[in-house]
């Protein structure tokens, strides 16, 4: 029989009745195991398949969460669906992963894809810095926690990491190592981490009593990838007097630039220093290992993960959290001075 068998059909296969397969499927239990081993052989034999849409609708809810991140194709990303999968997984949860690509209107559709589907929560890394447009799901009952984001909403759960800290930290590395003109390679300035990261940078200058106006030199990329972290090169040897170091807003753009730099002969550190930022895996294999700022990605998407269960859980009970864990500054061979 075909996979539209359904319920009746099982019962009438087994000799049992609709209750007996529904006790089955979701209370077995109860049920005497040979009445149990029974009607699953008559599931097996005509191939019986769940209608999850109908049981969510029925019960008004599924135990789906949705991901959105910025970019599916980042390990940075990755590391965190791992930790919010593991999680998941234990607690009995199916993670939707959605991909926004730093769009708001593929980011909207989603949200309402994970609406429709019933999910329990939403994690998402808002492609917007304002999230306050995710309070409409928390009305409508839809947990939600931001992720890689802090929140200015109270009620709003967060986590993330301190990126102005890891801003400052990567500058004052390499004011450390007596550079003075130093190029930042980001994306939009509209995504929060990369404007965050942007003014530690200008914390650690002033600090060391320059003037950011003159100290940096803005890269701007239309993405936070390998291919625009090459592409940026163009721009970076004709902005001026060339910077002796670089920042860069994410481990991606630093792999992209590094291959450029090496393609035209520019040593790295010697005659341009690099910066990267997440420190996801391939930073420490790279053939000249990449120094970056560290972030703590499994632990930040299995925090989030728990405080979104526990809201969608114990909606009246939950204690909304905002959690920001403190980045670290991981040196390496390409800005060793
Ligand atoms: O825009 C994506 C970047 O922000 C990632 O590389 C990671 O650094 C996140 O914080």
């Amino acid at each position: 029989m075909s996979s539209k068998s359904n319920i009746r059909d099982v019962a009438k296969r087994a000799g049992v009745s609709l209750g007996t397969v529904s006790n089955v499927l979701n209370r077995p239990e109860i049920v005497a195991d040979e009445t149990r081993e029974r009607v699953k052989s008559a599931i097996e034999e005509i191939g019986f398949v769940r209608n999850g849409s109908a049981r969510q609708l029925r019960a008004g809810t599924s135990q789906h969460i949705g991901l959105v991140v910025l970019d599916v194709a980042n390990p940075f990303f990755t590391e965190v669906a791992r930790g919010v999968e593991d999680l998941a997984n234990q607690a009995g949860y199916v993670v939707i992963l959605c991909n926004s690509d730093d769009s708001i209107d593929k980011e909207n559709h989603y949200l309402q894809v994970l609406e429709e589907q019933r999910a329990q929560g939403v994690l998402i890394t808002p492609v917007q810095s304002d999230a306050s447009y995710l309070q409409r799901f928390r009305q409508r009952g839809i947990a939600v926690v931001l992720l890689d984001r802090p929140s200015r909403i109270k009620d709003l759960c967060s986590v993330a990491v301190d990126d102005v800290r890891g801003g400052e930290l990567a500058a004052a590395h390499l004011l450390e190592g007596r550079h003075q003109r130093i190029g930042f390679v980001h994306g939009p300035i509209s995504i929060r981490q990369v404007a965050d990261r942007r003014r530690g940078m200008i914390r650690a200058l002033k600090t060391a009593g320059l003037d950011p106006d003159r100290a940096i030199v803005d890269i701007p990329t239309h993405a936070q990838s390998a291919r625009e972290g090459e592409e940026c090169l163009a721009k970076l040897l004709s902005s001026g007097p060339m910077p002796t170091a670089v920042f860069c807003a994410n481990d991606l753009l630093a792999l992209g630039l590094m291959r450029g730099l090496i393609k035209q002969g520019i040593s790295i550190p010697g005659d341009m220093a690099l910066v990267g930022y997440d420190d996801v895996e391939f930073a420490s294999v790279l053939a000249i290992p990449l120094t970056s700022i560290r972030q703590p990605k499994y632990e930040l998407g299995r925090a989030a993960a728990e405080l979104l269960l526990d809201e969608a859980n114990n909606p009246t009970t939950h204690q909304h959290k905002h959690i920001t864990y403190q980045p670290e500054l991981i040196v390496r061979d390409s800005s060793r001075s």
